[in-house]
């Protein structure tokens, strides 16, 4: 199973964010010096991704204007001899074949995912969330590829997480195979908790068949009367195999303000250019505590 293709639906309103992001999309906040959605789309390119297919909606042309050249900034750069900046302004532009789409309504991330069948075709395919930020020695999205092509499998991305988390996510049945993969037999999104099956949740990476195509089209409108995702992958898992691999790393919600603050500390941490001021504020500001 070679995986070339990735979706990344990046068409919500970043509600849990307002009031910052009225008027930039939430893929677009800056981490440490770059936006979100670069890190998706570099962990994408990382695992062997080619093309990739970020779902949009109205409000969202920030994205697109990123991954485009632009020749003004550039040749400004290029004058004064900035080029440590001009080399990482030219960069988006040439990670992978990136196409847009609208999604035009608001329907769900199952909605969403429907709108990439054309770019998908009769492939395997990766959906990465656009706001689910992993930090992992092996990209995430590559170890679910590697499960998936090992088992003849769909992949869906795991770690367990905490009673009152899970009825956040979503919640899957599962059985074990190795150390970190599991057989996936049913699911549940946004469980009650006590309708949870495990606290294994779909931790926003997924490695699709085309056959979800057909199934998100008989999708009725599930949780919060959107088309889900999940409500699609549960007839998936029963007609044919899905793993779900816990993978190593660390993933950030950067849709909301504490996940957001958890991931930029921990890449100003880990950056060269940041980490070692950042480690002496940070302990100046623990002392006067
Ligand atoms: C989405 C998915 C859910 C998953 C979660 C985290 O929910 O529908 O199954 O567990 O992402 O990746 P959302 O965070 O959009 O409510």
């Amino acid at each position: 199973m070679k995986v070339k293709k990735a979706v990344i639906p990046a068409a919500g309103i970043g509600s849990r964010m307002l009031p910052a992001t009225k008027s930039i999309p939430k893929e677009m906040l800056p981490l440490v010096d770059r936006p979100v959605i670069q890190y998706i789309v570099e962990e994408a390119v990382a695992s062997g991704i080619e093309d990739i297919l970020i779902i949009t909606n109205r409000g969202k042309g920030p994205i697109e204007d990123y991954f485009d050249c632009c020749p003004e900034l550039e040749g400004r750069l290029e004058a004064d001899k900035k080029y440590g900046f001009l080399e990482a302004v030219k960069t988006p532009a040439n990670l992978a074949n990136i196409f847009f789409l609208r999604q035009k309504e608001t329907r769900g991330l199952g909605h969403a995912v429907g709108r990439a069948r054309a770019f998908v075709g009769n492939e395997p395919f990766a959906v990465l969330l656009g706001d689910d930020v992993m930090k992992s020695k092996i990209p995430v999205t590559k170890q679910l590829i590697d499960a998936a092509e090992k088992y003849g499998a769909a992949a869906v991305g795991t770690q367990p997480v905490s009673d009152e988390a899970i009825v956040k996510y979503s919640s899957l049945k599962l059985e074990a195979y190795e150390k970190n993969i599991f057989r996936v037999t049913d699911m549940v999104e946004k469980p009650k908790f006590e309708d949870r099956f495990s606290n294994y949740p779909i931790l926003g990476r997924y490695v699709l068949t085309p056959d979800i195509f057909d199934i998100l089209d008989n999708t009725a409108p599930g949780v919060g009367g959107e088309i889900q995702l999940t409500d699609a992958l549960k007839v998936l898992c029963k007609q044919s195999p899905m793993v779900a691999v816990e993978f190593e790393g660390v993933r950030y919600d950067t849709g909301n303000m504490k996940g957001f603050l958890e991931a930029i500390i921990d890449f100003a941490l880990d950056s060269q250019e940041t980490g070692d001021w950042l480690r002496s504020f940070i302990k100046s500001k623990a002392a006067a505590l």
